[in-house]
């Protein structure tokens, strides 16, 4: 595979991206000012979205990490994820953000979020760069966006494509001619 022969259409540049962000970090900065926050990062998509949403932020943060993944397709519509890494059973004290790089269908951010809420924490909220609302199943409105999107496979600064293109610092979005070969 050679990316540089790739044509790709840009979504988002990373002027856009960083500028969005430092104003996520400030909103919720000031949002949680002498609160216990705890940002809970969804891997593996929210890696790079997440470090560099917490290092916009003036506020002592901790940060924890899940793995979930989705079951079949047929499960999917019925809301299941699979929780394959879990943070402490007890988050008493904190209020906790979940951080995700996209919302689709919402159903793993929902599935968290209320799995989150059983761990008696303060309060649950999320912050999410990007969002498909056309694609949504189920009742979601993310507390904190950076972008809305349209309903387009994107990839790029976490998002991968056949677990590639992570590392590329923008989002696009793929085109037929973006194969994996
Ligand atoms: P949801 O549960 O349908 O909201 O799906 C959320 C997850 O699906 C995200 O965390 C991503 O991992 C993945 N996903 C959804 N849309 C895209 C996309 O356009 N590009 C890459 N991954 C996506
Ligand atoms: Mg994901």
């Amino acid at each position: 595979m050679d990316i540089t022969k790739k044509v790709w259409e840009v979504l988002l540049t990373e002027e856009e991206i960083n500028n969005r962000i430092t104003q996520l970090g400030q909103q919720i900065s000031e949002d949680y000012k002498g609160k216990s926050l705890l940002v809970v990062s969804l891997l593996k998509g929210s890696f790079i979205f997440t470090a560099d949403l917490v290092r916009r932020m003036d506020i002592p943060v901790k940060i924890e990490f899940m793995t979930t993944s989705s079951y079949g397709h047929a499960e999917e519509s019925s809301g299941h994820v699979k929780i394959l890494t879990d943070v402490s059973d007890d988050l008493s004290g904190y209020h906790v953000l979940v951080a995700d790089d996209i919302t689709d269908s919402g159903l793993t951010m929902k599935f968290v979020m209320e799995h989150l809420m059983k761990k008696n924490p303060e309060s649950v909220k999320c912050c999410v760069l990007l969002d498909k609302p056309d694609r949504r199943v189920v009742d979601l409105v993310p507390d904190y966006l950076g972008y809305t999107i349209p309903d387009k496979f994107v990839v790029g600064y976490g998002l991968n494509y056949g677990d590639y293109f992570r590392n590329i610092p923008y989002v696009f979005v793929v085109t037929d001619q973006d194969r994996l070969e």
